[in-house]
């Protein structure tokens, strides 16, 4: 298990005003020469540092491509806002980030091979982006990987992020887009270590994963299909470690809808999608006595 541990960060800020956090997701930018949504995206850090916000939390699928030149970009764009450090910016891959899906299906058709090869790819994927963003994970040069926790203590508020990584390899017949999340058994494990409880005491602790908890099923058998495509296969187990871990909120992205909903007591928040309203995030304010309020903020 990977802690991170901030010093005091601005401990002159007033409790009763609390600490704002912002979040996003799933922006699916088409590269570097996606000049117009990094534009967009450079507003969007704009107004969130103006609002205040000392946090900010992306919850993957940054790019349309599993290319890390294209990571890059979102690296220097947080550089120059003066936001590439792992206190103020937090970011996990999702799906589009670490898997290829035509390359996963080109090698799959000419050469049907086992299983070990797409743990494998996925494996490495997950090594480079952890690479590119390793500030943001460890403040220094280690690569680290997941899941970690980043305790970070703002005056006598003390917030906590648990990172898990939900992207499982792509399978022909159990994750056939790709898109279907899985969280794998040692990594819930580690989260039951007694260091993670001591380490999340008296913090308030908020759980971060790519994939959707709740993804809005309907009767109509199409909706189930789709649903399948797209669900997280062992989302019971982690909302038990979540609430083993004493969670107060998720945050998540991957189904792309601005939203808000319940699970076993536990609030829970869809960022959204960039690429379909790169005006909007979603903001908490967390409390020293442990309440927050969470709300969408669209900006100017
Ligand atoms: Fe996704």
């Amino acid at each position: 298990m990977n802690f991170y541990w901030s010093p005091e960060i601005n401990p002159l800020v007033l409790s009763d005003k609390g600490i704002k956090l912002a979040h996003f997701s799933d922006l699916h930018l088409a590269g570097r020469q996606d000049s117009r949504r990094l534009e967009r995206l450079e507003t969007l850090l704009e107004a969130i540092i103006k609002a205040g916000c000392s946090h900010i939390v992306i919850s993957g699928d940054l790019f349309n491509s599993t290319e890390p030149s294209d990571w890059m970009v979102v690296r220097e764009i947080l550089q120059k806002k003066n936001l590439y450090s792992w206190d103020k910016v937090t970011i996990i891959p999702g799906n589009h980030d670490l898997i290829n899906l035509e390359e996963e299906m080109r090698i799959y058709n000419a050469l049907n091979p086992g299983a070990g090869g797409k743990a494998k790819r996925l494996r490495r994927k997950m090594k480079e982006f952890c690479s590119v963003f390793r500030e943001l994970i460890t403040g220094e040069d280690a690569v680290a990987g997941f899941p970690y926790i980043k305790v970070l203590q703002y005056g006598d508020i003390s917030i906590s992020l648990v990172m898990v990584n939900t992207v499982f390899p792509w399978n022909n017949i159990d994750n056939p887009l790709g898109a279907r999340g899985s969280i794998k058994r040692g990594e819930l494990e580690a989260l039951f270590d007694p260091s993670v409880e001591n380490a999340l005491r008296d913090s308030f602790v908020i759980g971060v994963f790519h994939h959707a908890y709740r993804i809005y099923g309907t009767d109509v058998l199409l909706d189930q299909a789709f649903d399948w495509t797209m669900e997280l296969k062992n989302r019971e187990e982690l909302l038990h470690t979540m609430q083993r871990l004493k969670a107060s909120v998720l945050l998540h992205g991957h189904f792309h809808r601005f939203q808000t909903y319940t699970v076993g007591g536990i609030g829970v928040v869809n960022g959204g999608s960039f690429r379909l309203n790169p005006r909007r995030y979603s903001e908490m304010t967390i409390k020293s006595d442990g309440s927050f309020e969470q709300r969408f903020v669209d900006i100017d």
